[in-house]
């Protein structure tokens, strides 16, 4: 029997890397064992807990306000032992992050086959994201088999050499975990506390902004300039409740904190749990943002997104016109969400429900192309 290790660390990773966790571990033909690197500590937890996720493994490597340098050489190290513990045929690493990066590294000294999901997403710009181009270009390079979500990804990975049998197109497990989400949420047993607090401190009656923000790049300048436009959309529309949910990172969370507390119609919560996110985003009226996630999940539910970076590897959505990018200059974010909020023409074009990125089944199309290996 093969023996697969999936392996993530941060919020996304978990909630992108959930679904295939759950089809793989009930599939008796493959021996599937986690290991959580804990990039991420809280915001991880709150997945694992949602989606009912025991690891295996935690190397639980977070530290405050940690570097690159040091997350990077503990995550190889310490993926060293737990390699030659679980004996892995198959290492499946998502996406971009330093755990992607360093745990790809770390399987191919093992000489494990590496297997990326979420693969072939470009900018073709080192700095833009900033350390991601590099973490997803460099997990591409070590990748045996590739599992691109879109065939532009696929596309990407081809004009870089890749054999194409070793691609295939799978869509984005970030539908398959939203369809068990919405699911999940939906049904009458489930109770969250999160959810009954945002019912509390929101006003439905008013247009909820739904705001997210952490990529390093947008760190100090441009988030100063997100702030400043949140500010003056929040004073000049009385009618518009702000909800924005603060990332850990201390990066992010001291200026928020500092520009936006004490402004009536602006809400500064703790991150969310996955099922009160996904709840919310539903009952917003649109999202500003610098989440890769999100850009996904929102043409999902309809939600017209703006996107306070310059460039994204997610250009499906913006072709499709339901997601704007907006950058960080504040004058720009501030004209575009006053067209939204008054424009109902504009509004209407953006919030299009139709998924360009998956249909739910990425999971099955993985274990199925594993399986015939
Ligand atoms: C990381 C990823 C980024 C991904 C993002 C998702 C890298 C280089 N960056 O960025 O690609 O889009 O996660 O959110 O891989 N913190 C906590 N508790 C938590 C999580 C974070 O306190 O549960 C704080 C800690 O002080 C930590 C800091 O945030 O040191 C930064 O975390 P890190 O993973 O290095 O960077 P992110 O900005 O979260
Ligand atoms: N998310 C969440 N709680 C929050 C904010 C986001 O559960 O308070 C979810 C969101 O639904 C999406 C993912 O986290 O699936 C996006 O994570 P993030 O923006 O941190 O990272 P990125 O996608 O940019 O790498």
């Amino acid at each position: 029997m093969k023996t697969n290790l999936i392996v993530f660390g941060t919020r996304p990773e978990a909630i992108k890397m959930a679904p295939l966790v759950l089809a793989f571990k009930s599939n008796l033909e493959f021996n599937t064992n986690i290991c959580v690197t804990a990039q991420h500590r809280e915001m991880l937890d709150q997945v694992l807990e949602f989606f009912e996720i025991v690891p295996d493994y935690d190397l639980n490597v977070m530290k405050p306000n940690q570097n690159l340098y040091g997350l990077t050489a503990t995550i190889i190290e310490e993926m060293k032992i737990v390699l030659e513990d679980a004996q892995p045929d198959y290492v499946y690493v998502h996406g971009d992050t330093t755990t992607s990066m360093a745990v790809g590294i770390a399987a191919f000294y093992y000489g494990a086959k590496v297997c990326h999901v979420e693969a072939g997403l470009r900018t073709y710009d080192r700095k833009y994201p900033f350390p991601e181009e590099f973490n997803r270009q460099l997990t591409g390079k070590i990748a045996d088999y590739h599992f691109a979500p879109t065939l532009l990804s696929k596309n990407n990975l081809l004009q870089e050499n890749i054999k194409e049998q070793n691609v295939i197109v799978t869509g984005n497990t970030v539908i398959d975990a939203l369809l068990i989400g919405i699911e999940k949420v939906n049904t009458n047993e489930f109770k969250d506390s999160e959810i009954e607090n945002l019912k509390l401190i929101l006003d439905f009656q008013k247009k909820i902004i739904l705001v997210t923000g952490h990529r390093r790049e947008n760190h100090g300048q441009g988030l100063l300039n997100i702030c400043i436009a949140l500010k003056t959309i929040a004073e000049q529309n009385k009618d518009v409740q702000i909800i924005y949910p603060v990332h850990l990172n201390p990066n992010v969370e001291k200026p928020v904190y500092e520009l936006l507390s004490g402004i009536s119609n602006i809400i500064l919560v703790k991150p969310l749990a996955y099922a009160a996110f996904i709840w919310l985003m539903e009952k917003s009226y649109l999202i500003i943002t610098d989440s890769g996630g999100i850009q996904e999940e929102a043409p999902s539910l309809g939600k017209p997104v703006l996107v306070t970076r310059n460039t994204t590897e997610r250009p499906e959505a913006v072709e499709e016109s339901t997601v704007l990018l907006v950058g960080t200059d504040a004058q720009k974010i501030i004209n575009e969400t006053q067209k939204l909020i008054s424009d109902k023409e504009f509004y209407n074009g953006m919030s299009m429900l139709h998924n360009p990125y998956g249909d739910g089944k990425a999971s099955f199309r993985i274990i199925d192309y594993i399986k015939k290996l």
